[in-house]
């Protein structure tokens, strides 16, 4: 019921907006014969951005800006003239002869220009909804220019503030000079890739304050990133050298914006209630923001008196200095390292050490390996050149091979850090041999307890147990097993418990848990079979539901292998991929427990006689959109870059709102295989989404990802299996022939939408195409899909027609050549 009215509302908001369209796009237009002069403005189609002439506070020149158009307090987002003001109100912005967008003065002289380089006939300024103005030379064209593209102080959502690490050029917020002149002022803000993307504000040319490195969803170096942005913002590495920093907020109700203030410090604000601005966040809320506040080896903690120390095994360069509180000097090694002192000819002693620090801001240039965790140390330990590692499942290994600089203690949140100490400046072994006997102790008791408390539950539940008594006796097995492991890690490592952290992290169920909760693995509750195993349906104690996913024993690895694997998964978390709550590992079972999808998968929506009509274009538009992203951050935006190898519609899930949730992801991690592009023997997948050269050779890479969304995407748009491509000729033909139209869905065959719909099937054709290269990276797909990339290129043959696998390679080439033959015609996509 409460789906039906919101589909009805949605299709009176979309009819809206299609008659706005008609009505509303002169208002916001910029053309040569419709200039606007210093009393009128321009406003955005949907309301929210004003562009028009303004003058500052206590200020009387006038300057061309965009503003918030809904909230009361006067916000300018966007000023064009900045270092050129307007001393009257006889100026106008228009668009020259050549083209370019130009403000004149009341003699008509240029005081600013958008500076394109070449001329264009018939230019028009529009300013968009996101408060973008551009500059397009004919409606179908690419923009020629974009205000997004040259920001003032201001960094609002969807715009990107970018580096090009290959070309130098960076798009930048810089800040006014004062809050009466928008003139450029000392402090600029961006993105600065220099082993890791980071984001920084520089003082002129000299660096004030970093946010740590991107860990593909929060920079690690600001404290309480985490709950508050998760969602919002991303970092995207087109592979193109271009690094781009944007953020949308998941709550649209309310406006957030950055701004870069004149005292350089970086303000979130946002506007709960269209009056006013509240900030919410703020850089340099204490002097340890300060970038290098306490120079080399010194550590800054805000709650301590002095804020500046040096970390232990070091001492102040230059004591008197450091008392006064002068800590630009910093700290230096009061003990030589082992590799030091062979190097110097004396006797080396005992091998280094590592002291943790935990909860810290990294300090700055950190290198970067792929290492996994446990190498990380070692290959930290053995180069005599690396002072510090640390390690975060987002990033990788980051080892420290200069002075350490930048180090902050955090309250909350931040990394653990290990620096690199000689043996003689760590822990007395004796200390380390009580640390371990109080840990074993402790351990013995709580087992016991734990044993107790499980037997008494045990005995409550005797009546109806399901399991047979040999499983039962495996799990005390197994739990004695596991903290035999963690007792026998903990020696090894000086009492820094790894796998107890890591454990703590990931909640594990216990097997008996598992089987109360889905009735033993009843087949009634059973979801689906995944490639990787059955799903079950399950509810907790607590009343949650779960979904269980009972892994196949193909997997191979060992215990430890595999928890590495699920933690680190674990810890990929987007809002269209699907959260791993835990994990179950006893004797043979291996079990990852997932949020349950009430709505289950998009294939029951999507092929179901009846359902399908739930799902209205705006509804599969977003599913797109959603699946997208998700694949995108596993792709692009965390350092692990996985690619999924099975996305299906039977592995989108969809949750109350409808928002789809990609599953299996990081499965093809478990079962071995995890480089970027790499052959297998053993494909997984599924037919039908498999690309050509994955089916064919077993080779697989992102662009093999893109394959498999290209059919899901043709199938969200005709509400047909991939697999009636192939057993109904006259199906297919649709992809050919003219009528793109006729591929569509019938329930979604609007002409409002239609070319919506025509373009996502255009972005369909272009990710199916045979060659891996042609294919678009996901990243551009999005953009494509957002109409941010405007002419697209014409797809080559689908790969639809024909395929087999093939035997080998010869015959696979006998299939392209016949291709290239069949010459397919798919020109109705283009615009009209
Ligand atoms: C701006 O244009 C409007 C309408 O074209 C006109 O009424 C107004 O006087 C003009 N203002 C100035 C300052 O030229
Ligand atoms: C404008 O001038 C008044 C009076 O000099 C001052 O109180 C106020 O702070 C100024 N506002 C700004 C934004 O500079
Ligand atoms: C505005 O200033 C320009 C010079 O910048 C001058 O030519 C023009 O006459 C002025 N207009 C008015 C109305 O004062
Ligand atoms: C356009 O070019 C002129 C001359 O090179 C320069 O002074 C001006 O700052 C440029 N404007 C912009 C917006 O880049
Ligand atoms: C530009 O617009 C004018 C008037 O709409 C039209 O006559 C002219 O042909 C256009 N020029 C080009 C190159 O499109
Ligand atoms: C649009 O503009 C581009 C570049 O200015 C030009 O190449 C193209 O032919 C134009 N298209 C139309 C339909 O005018
Ligand atoms: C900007 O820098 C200049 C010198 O580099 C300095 O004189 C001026 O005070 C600075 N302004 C601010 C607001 O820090
Ligand atoms: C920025 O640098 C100028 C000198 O270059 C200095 O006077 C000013 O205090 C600095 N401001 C900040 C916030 O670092
Ligand atoms: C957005 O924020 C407002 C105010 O905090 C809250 O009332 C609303 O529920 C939020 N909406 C969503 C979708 O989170
Ligand atoms: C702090 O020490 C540095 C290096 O010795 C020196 O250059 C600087 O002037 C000192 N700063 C102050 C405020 O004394
Ligand atoms: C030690 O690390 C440095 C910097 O990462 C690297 O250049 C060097 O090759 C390494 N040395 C050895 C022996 O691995």
């Amino acid at each position: 019921m409460e789906l039906v009215r919101n589909t009805n509302l949605s299709a009176l908001l979309v009819l809206l907006s299609c008659f706005c369209l008609q009505f509303g796009s002169a208002t916001d237009t910029i053309t040569a014969a419709k200039f606007i002069n210093d009393s009128e403005t321009i406003i955005s189609n949907g309301g929210d951005f004003k562009l028009g002439f303004f003058s500052p506070p206590n200020s009387t020149d006038r300057y061309v800006g965009i503003w918030y158009a809904e909230i009361s307090v006067f916000t300018v987002v966007w000023v064009a003239n900045r270092n050129n003001p307007l001393k009257n109100s006889s100026g106008i912005l228009t668009i020259s002869e050549v083209g370019n967008l130009v403000v004149l003065d009341g003699q008509k002289k240029v005081i600013w220009s958008s500076n394109l380089t070449n001329s264009v006939d018939n230019s028009s300024a529009q300013l968009l909804d996101s408060g973008n103005l551009v500059l397009q030379g004919n409606t179908t064209g690419a923009f020629l220019w974009e205000s997004f593209q040259h920001p003032s102080n201001t960094f609002i959502e969807k715009m990107k503030i970018s580096t090009n690490v290959r070309t130098g050029k960076k798009v930048l917020l810089t800040s006014w000079k004062s809050p009466s002149e928008p003139s450029i002022g000392n402090f600029s803000a961006g993105i600065d890739v220099r082993y890791l993307p980071e984001f920084f504000i520089w003082n002129g040319s000299r660096l004030i304050w970093r946010s740590g490195p991107w860990n593909g969803q929060v920079f690690i170096g600001v404290q309480k990133m985490y709950s508050a942005y998760r969602d919002g913002f991303s970092l995207v590495d087109d592979k193109e050298g271009t690094f781009y920093l944007t953020f949308t907020f998941s709550n649209e109700s309310f406006p957030t914006n950055y701004v870069l203030n004149e005292q350089g410090k970086l303000l979130q604000a946002s506007s709960f209630n269209e009056e006013d601005w509240e900030v919410t966040w703020s850089t340099f809320k204490t002097e340890c923001d300060v970038y290098a506040n306490c120079g080399a080896f010194g550590s800054c903690n805000s709650q301590n008196t002095p804020i500046c120390s040096c970390l232990r095994g070091f001492e102040p360069k230059n004591r008197e200095e450091w008392n006064r509180g002068n800590w630009t000097s910093g700290c230096v090694r009061r003990t030589p390292l082992q590799c030091e002192r062979v190097n110097h000819g004396s006797e080396g002693g005992k091998k280094d050490g590592f002291l943790k620090l935990t909860k810290m801001k990294l300090p700055d240039l950190a290198d970067w390996s792929s290492a996994r965790e446990e190498k990380c140390r070692n290959q930290c330990l053995e180069n005599c050149s690396c002072v510090a590692y640390a390690f975060d499942a987002g990033i990788g290994c980051m080892p420290w091979t200069r002075s350490l600089i930048d180090l902050q203690k955090f309250s909350s949140g931040g990394i653990d850090l290990y620096v690199r100490l000689a043996y003689s400046e760590l822990d007395k072994e004796g200390n380390v041999k009580l640390i371990v006997t109080v840990t074993v102790i402790i351990g013995v008791i709580f087992t016991g307890i734990c044993i107790y408390l499980l037997w008494r539950w045990m005995a409550k539940q005797k009546g109806n147990m399901h399991l047979p008594l040999s499983q039962r006796t495996k799990i005390y097995n197994h739990r004695e097993e596991e903290e035999m492991l963690l007792l026998n890690k903990s020696e090894d490592n000086h009492g820094e418990n790894v796998n107890q952290a890591k454990l703590e992290e990931l909640p594990i169920f216990n097997l008996q848990e598992l089987a109360s909760s889905t009735n033993s693995f009843h087949r009634s509750n059973k979801l689906g079979q995944g490639g990787f195993g059955p799903v079950y349906r399950g509810k907790l104690s607590d009343g949650q539901e779960i979904a269980v996913k009972r892994l196949s024993k193909a997997s191979g690895q060992g215990l430890e292998e595999f928890m590495n694997e699920v933690v680190v998964i674990s810890k990929l978390q987007h809002r269209n991929l699907v959260r791993l709550l835990g994990c179950c590992i006893e004797g043979e079972e291996k079990m990852l427990v997932y949020e349950y999808m009430p709505n289950k998968s998009l294939d029951a929506f999507l092929f179901d006689p009846i359902k399908p009509k739930l799902l209205d274009w705006r509804r599969r538009f977003k599913i797109i959109e959603g699946i997208s992203r998700g694949l995108l951050y596993l792709h692009r935006d965390s350092r692990l870059r996985i690619i999924h190898r099975d996305l299906k519609a039977s592995n989108i899930l969809l949750d109350e709102e409808l928002n789809p949730k990609i599953s299996d992801f990081g499965m093809a991690r478990i079962f071995g295989g995890n480089e970027d592009q790499a052959n297998t023997t053993r494909v997984v997948g599924t037919y039908g989404y498999m690309s050509p050269e994955y089916a064919m050779k077993g080779q697989f890479s992102e662009k093999s990802d893109v394959f498999s969304f290209g059919v899901l995407l043709l199938e969200i748009i005709s509400g047909r299996r991939n697999s009636s491509f192939y057993d109904d000729e006259q199906a297919w033909k649709m992809w050919n022939v003219d009528n793109m139209v006729a591929l569509t869905d019938l329930i979604i065959r609007e002409p409002c939408f239609e070319m919506e719909i025509l373009r996502c099937i255009h972005v369909g054709l272009l990710c199916v195409q045979d060659f891996a290269n042609d294919r678009p990276t996901v990243s551009i797909v999005i953009s494509m899909l957002k109409s941010e990339i405007i002419d697209l290129p014409l797809p080559k043959q689908p790969a639809f027609t024909e395929r087999q696998i093939a035997p080998d390679a010869s015959s696979s080439q006998n299939n392209l050549r016949k291709c290239s033959i069949n010459n397919v015609t798919v020109t109705m996509v283009q615009g009209r």
